[in-house]
């Protein structure tokens, strides 16, 4: 007999005999014994916070008025056990209750943030960092993780840019489809993490990059850049979406109707469980959708939100509601068919302590060492090399060298934002990876040289407060550096942002670094000596000065609990830097949005003839500072024969495009090969260019293979205006690249049918 059964007795809760039925049987059965506040119930995620469960909370579980729970990172495996101990016993039912939490980018061994992940462009290693996190996740009792992000974003302002994997929709969409699998592993294994796929739809397009801000898109550039990556998540077998807490097109998502019912059920046949974000059932009254509370909870559940998040509404309006409406009624009774669902899915049903056999307190397990292996593995294949002159990298095990900066011996925020249960002391700073890197062969010295930020009183407002400020004043923590630097052969000045600059609700209205920051880079410029710059960020940056005083640039965002070590890998040259940007940086704030994926305009600007009335700012170059795609090695490779198969596609077939694909240096190392496609005439404008593939290879010194990738038409297709997925006969540019700038060319003529 499960635990389950011996634990919950018949007398006290009937859906301890369920799962011997099959599914749908199970469900209705319960169904009918369910009364309405049982009903709602299940339909409210309330939170578990890190103290033991409240009298209040065990008793709202008792009498049924909470389905899941969505938990504290520091919550531990015993409290949520004696949440789901009230539930299965002293509930009338006994339905299980189910545990989400932010998983972000892994639980207790952190991966890179989202930026980073992407950075990496190596899907495997996603996918590994995935399955990690859910192994450690459900081994903490968790079933649902808020997770993945795959919001678009093209507005490095937005601090939640960090949390997703860039400005493209298809790569975006690959990672997508990763990370669920990952998470998910096995549906329905104890170790299977299942993915909430966040925030639908098109939160990273808050304009202005204003958290919260409104989201406002014509269709075409909704369906063409930003729902792919969700549709992708639903198509890789998500078991649950989360609305955002935005509006799209005026209407909220958490209200939206045709976002909830037609897209996404219809549409795409999603039939897994919608969960509202954050309070956003409440929200829909300042966004001026619902007077009052019980309205925003008709309205929600109309538009298809099933679970409510941390709300009253549901519990309050829902069961007037439904004695009054018989489409209410029905509208709950299918919401909580979808909960129950994905409890049985879960495996609740069988064994609701399935994921909480152990006992150990969360905050101090310790990552298994092969997931922190794999944690340095991917961090380091996601740092991005944005500069390298004189060859200043990798650094020589030889002499003295000088750390300084405020992120250099940052444990805390290496983790990023949302790090889940990562402890700080378990993490890896950049001066510690060094200083194992180095041993005795090279001296190491450090200073603060500045705090990491500038603003005490604005920074208090973030999320993350707990900055602890050097109180010397900023020239004597420059002169401490300078005095450093100037003993050292090599200088490396780590710098960034705090993590909870990167995050929920820190929007900026600048790019720059930090002033202080951005003063000792300057100071040690002056010092005339080799100088590297380190940027951990969640976030583009506009360095143009910083990119010019520094001899050598890493961007190596956010890079988790092995991130000291995976940085000193690349400084030193035993790992060879591949990662590639996921995103564009602007060369400042008043040039976004930047992207790769542009329209053309009717005036485009062309540096080679340039001309007053062109689509352009007049004061400044066009391009980013850094382009989607960028990153070196410290190799060199070149690309050449591009071929086509065919330069007559006919409908409904593939063509394939290959190209040679060299390592011209004598080190070996991977480099990333980009497609582009450009249709080139339409019945819509269509992007100068758009990513349709990638390979990430390896190559030995002098070594050279001829990479192949498949044309088909769903890389052909796109939203006509009556947004109709379509292919168009007519000519194609396929460009080939190791960035979105630097490129081979090709053409080809998609036929027409009669042809
Ligand atoms: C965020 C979500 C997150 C949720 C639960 C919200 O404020 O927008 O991304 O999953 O909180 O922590």
């Amino acid at each position: 007999m499960s635990l389950y059964l011996a634990l919950a007795s018949p007398s006290c809760c009937e859906a301890s005999a369920l799962p011997t039925m099959a599914k749908s049987t199970f469900i209705d059965n319960l169904l009918a014994r369910m009364s309405v506040t049982e009903k709602v119930g299940q339909l409210r995620m309330s939170f578990a916070g890190a103290d033991l469960p409240p009298p209040t909370a065990l008793q709202a579980v008792a009498e049924g008025r909470v389905g899941s729970m969505f938990t504290h990172p520091a919550a531990t495996q015993a409290q949520l056990r004696s949440f789901q101990e009230y539930a299965v016993t002293h509930s009338r039912l006994g339905i299980p209750l189910f545990f989400a939490g932010d998983v972000v980018h892994g639980h207790h061994t952190i991966f890179p943030i989202g930026l980073g992940l992407a950075s990496s462009w190596d899907l495997d290693a996603i996918s590994v960092s995935a399955r990690v996190a859910a192994r450690e996740a459900t081994g903490n009792g968790l079933d649902m993780t808020f997770a993945p992000m795959v919001d678009i974003s093209r507005d490095p302002r937005w601090g939640r840019i960090s949390e997703g994997f860039g400005e493209d929709p298809y790569l975006t969409s690959r990672i997508a489809a990763t990370m669920v699998r990952g998470f998910q592993g096995q549906p329905g294994a104890v170790d299977s993490l299942m993915a909430c796929v966040k925030h639908f739809a098109a939160y990273g397009a808050v304009e202005g990059g204003r958290d919260y801000n409104t989201t406002d898109l014509s269709a075409q550039r909704l369906y063409q850049d930003y729902l792919p990556p969700y549709q992708a998540a639903v198509d890789a077998g998500a078991g649950a979406m989360m609305t955002a807490l935005t509006s799209l097109n005026g209407v909220p998502a958490t209200a939206n109707r045709w976002l909830l019912r037609t897209l996404l059920r219809q549409h795409w046949s999603f039939t897994g469980l919608v969960i509202s974000d954050h309070g956003a059932v409440e929200e829909l009254i300042s966004h001026g959708v619902a007077g009052d509370g019980a309205q925003a909870a008709q309205r929600a559940l109309d538009a298809g939100t099933e679970i409510s998040m941390s709300d009253r509404y549901y519990l309050q309006a829902l069961p007037t509601l439904t004695e009054h409406s018989a489409q209410a009624r029905s509208q709950l009774d299918e919401a909580v068919r979808r909960v129950l669902s994905v409890k049985y899915d879960m495996g609740l049903f069988e064994d609701p302590f399935r994921r909480l056999q152990g006992a150990q307190p969360a905050p101090v397990q310790f990552s298994h060492p092969l997931y922190r292996s794999e944690a340095r593995a991917i961090a380091r294949r996601s740092l991005v090399l944005l500069k390298n002159d004189d060859a200043t990298l990798p650094l020589k095990r030889q002499g003295t060298v000088a750390l300084i900066g405020p992120l250099a011996d940052n444990s805390r925020d290496i983790l990023g934002s949302w790090p889940a249960n990562g402890q700080p002391s378990q993490a890896v700073s950049l001066y510690q990876g060094l200083r194992t890197a180095l041993g005795d062969r090279a001296q190491l010295l450090y200073a603060l040289g500045a705090n990491i930020h500038d603003n005490p009183t604005a920074f208090d407002l973030l999320a993350d407060n707990q900055v602890v400020l050097d109180p010397r004043p900023p020239s004597a923590l420059l002169a401490e550096a300078l005095a450093i630097a100037r003993q050292a052969d090599v200088v490396i000045a780590a710098l960034g942002e705090p993590r909870g600059m990167s995050h929920e609700g820190a929007s900026k209205t600048t790019l720059d670094l930090p002033q202080q920051q951005r003063e000792l880079l300057r100071a040690l410029k002056m010092t005339g000596k080799p100088l590297v710059l380190v940027l951990m960020n969640g976030r583009p940056l506009s360095i143009v000065e910083e990119s010019q005083w520094a001899d050598a640039v890493l961007e190596t965002w956010f890079s988790g609990s092995e991130g000291g070590n995976a940085i000193a890998d690349v400084l030193l040259g035993d790992y060879n830097p591949s990662g590639k940007l996921p995103i564009s940086f602007p060369r400042t704030v008043g040039q976004l949005p930047v992207h790769y994926n542009t329209l053309n305009t009717g005036r485009p600007f062309i540096k080679e003839r340039p001309s007053k009335y062109k689509s352009r700012y007049f004061d400044l170059d066009p391009t980013p500072l850094y382009p989607f795609g960028y990153g070196l090695s410290y190799t060199t490779f070149s690309l050449s024969s591009l071929r086509l198969s065919t330069h007559q596609l006919p409908p409904g077939q593939s063509l394939q495009a290959s190209i040679t694909v060299k390592n011209q240096g004598s080190r070996s190392g991977e480099t990333v090969v980009q497609l582009y496609l450009r249709d080139r005439v339409a019945s819509v404008s269509r992007p100068i260019k758009e990513l349709k593939g990638f390979r990430k290879v390896l190559l030995a010194p002098g070594e050279s293979r001829r990479i192949t990738f498949t044309v088909d038409q769903t890389a052909l297709g796109f939203y006509n205006q009556d947004l109709q997925w379509i292919t168009e006969p007519g000519e194609f540019d396929v460009m080939i690249g190791l960035d979105s700038q630097h490129l081979e060319h090709a053409r080809f003529e998609l036929l027409e049918a009669s042809r």
